[in-house]
């Protein structure tokens, strides 16, 4: 039979005639624990908080079931009260098999809605957005179409999910239960469509309730992306659990790299171009084909000057556990940490030998890390065969493709990141909005310098990897952006 308990950290409390309930989540907007309040409560319902608080209630223990509903499915018997305790995220819902608890439904956040057993035949399967990860209990399967985890304790139903791959009827579920919970299987049913992780299938044969992220196009690891690094809502119970930063310090700002040989780059300069700034951002534009003069060591000296030299070095969050290096550069970067550097592999620039090179921030120098070796070879000709891609595509033909004098490669330490946002979660998003952020900020200041730039949407970490010696764990490409003279 199911049964509900509290979730972790919810607390009750008295506050004369009412009850107050403190629940684990909290928001961006507002840190304090989200707090409910039951007015003038009852002897009965005080009765259900102190054993939601302990061993739980189950769900016709206090509410009447209708004559009619077969199910004991509590949906349509549960008290206001109730709902709103689930409704509000704060109530794990189980259902015991022989072997203790079979599936447990636990809540993420607020927002979960209870479905009822379809009165109707209906076809059942799994929603196509799911994740499955194991965990000491067993396998905690979600979607993030839904608030809560669904975790199958007994390992006995770990077949039908699989099972439900393709659409299943009751019946099919019913035979592939355990042989104890075959007899709830309507409240199995109704439990496995309320964690959203099955769903009724519609005539288009998918999940009701993924219909409106697969309309949109929308892939499985897109979505959990998002809805990772968008929520609403903070567990604080879970941050609790998550190590302190004070633990993790933020690795440094400055990191250095094996260079075999470093250029100094010339002093920056806009003279004689365009350098009235709404004049530049009129101009901006994409720029595919290239003249056959090479850009020069002082043009690329002035685009790395003005996109990414570092300006300052600051000390964020002073005074704080916490306080980690930051940088101040041209671009705008989340909390200052400045996690992306650039790397170039040139292939013909007048005053620089072409090879792989990290540009230096700090001292405006590009160091050589190796020769146009094959990787590089192949970074180029990735890039050539990307431009093809662009959407305007009259203006460069497959054939026709350049290779750019030198092609821009962002890398970032995630682990800057990471150490800064491992109770946030936004560690990679936040790292896509800096490379966001360089994009533009090659874009105008190459257009302000009469550069050809070009952003690129492909990119390949392994190359990156192989051209630089660096481990993609510690050092990975996240953008790439083509440079020439235009033609
Ligand atoms: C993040 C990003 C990725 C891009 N990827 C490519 C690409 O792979 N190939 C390409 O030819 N252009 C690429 N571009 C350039 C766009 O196609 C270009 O900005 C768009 O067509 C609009 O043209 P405009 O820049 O001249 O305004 C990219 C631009 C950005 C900002």
């Amino acid at each position: 039979m199911p049964r509900y308990l509290f979730r972790e950290g919810v607390d009750i409390s008295a506050d004369g005639n009412d009850m107050v309930v403190t629940t684990p989540y909290a928001t961006r907007a507002n840190p304090n624990r989200q707090t409910l309040r039951f007015k003038g409560v009852k002897e009965s319902l005080k009765k259900i908080l102190k054993e939601l608080s302990q061993a739980g209630i189950e769900s016709n223990q206090y509410l009447a079931i209708p004559e009619k509903i077969e199910s004991t499915a509590p949906h349509l018997a549960l008290e206001p009260q109730l709902k709103m305790l689930y409704k509000n995220g704060l109530l794990i819902h189980e259902i015991d098999g022989c072997n203790g608890i079979a599936m447990r439904l636990l809540p993420i956040h607020p927002g979960l809605d209870q479905h009822p057993y379809p009165e109707t035949e209906k076809e059942f399967k799994l929603s196509k957005f799911i994740s499955i990860q194991p965990c000491i209990e067993g396998l905690d399967i979600t979607t993030p179409l839904s608030p809560t985890t669904l975790r199958l304790q007994d390992h006995r139903l770990y077949p039908l999910i699989q099972k439900l791959v393709s659409p299943c009827t009751t019946e099919d579920i019913r035979t592939f239960l355990p042989e104890e919970l075959r007899i709830q299987h309507r409240d199995v049913i109704a439990f496995l469509l309320s964690s959203g992780v099955v769903g009724i299938c519609n005539t288009s044969n998918n999940v009701e309730i993924d219909q409106e992220a697969i309309t949109a196009g929308w892939s499985r690891q897109d979505l959990s992306f998002h809805t990772h690094t968008r929520g609403h809502f903070i567990d604080r119970c879970k941050e609790e659990l998550l190590p302190k930063t004070i633990d993790k310090k933020t690795p440094p700002a400055k990191h250095q790299r094996i260079i075999l040989s470093k250029v100094s780059l010339p002093k920056p300069s806009i003279n004689n171009q365009i350098s009235n700034f709404y004049q530049i951002i009129q101009a901006r534009q994409t720029i595919r084909a290239y003249s056959s003069m090479p850009i020069t060591a002082k043009a690329l000296g002035s685009l790395l000057w003005y996109s990414m030299h570092t300006r300052e070095e600051i000390t964020c969050d002073p005074g704080l556990p916490r306080s980690y290096e930051g940088l101040l550069r041209p671009t705008a970067s989340a909390g200052g940490l400045h996690s992306i550097e650039l790397y170039l592999c040139i292939k013909q620039c007048i005053g620089i030998s072409p090879g792989f090179y990290h540009y230096d921030s700090f001292d405006h120098t590009l160091g050589k890390m190796s020769d146009l070796n094959k990787p590089c070879q192949s970074m180029l000709e990735m890039a050539v065969n990307t431009t093809c891609r662009a959407p305007q595509a009259a203006s460069v033909s497959p054939s026709q493709g350049q290779q750019p004098d030198v092609l821009i490669v962002m890398a970032t330490r995630y682990a800057r990141n990471a150490s800064l946002h491992s109770e946030t979660g936004l560690a990679y998003a936040l790292i896509l909005k800096d490379a966001g952020s360089i994009y533009q900020q090659l874009y105008l200041v190459a257009t302000a310098l009469g550069l050809a730039p070009c952003g690129l949407s492909f990119g390949s970490s392994e190359l990156f990897e192989q051209v630089s010696g660096i481990s993609g764990k510690s050092e990975c490409s996240v953008g790439e952006f083509m440079i020439g003279n235009p033609k």
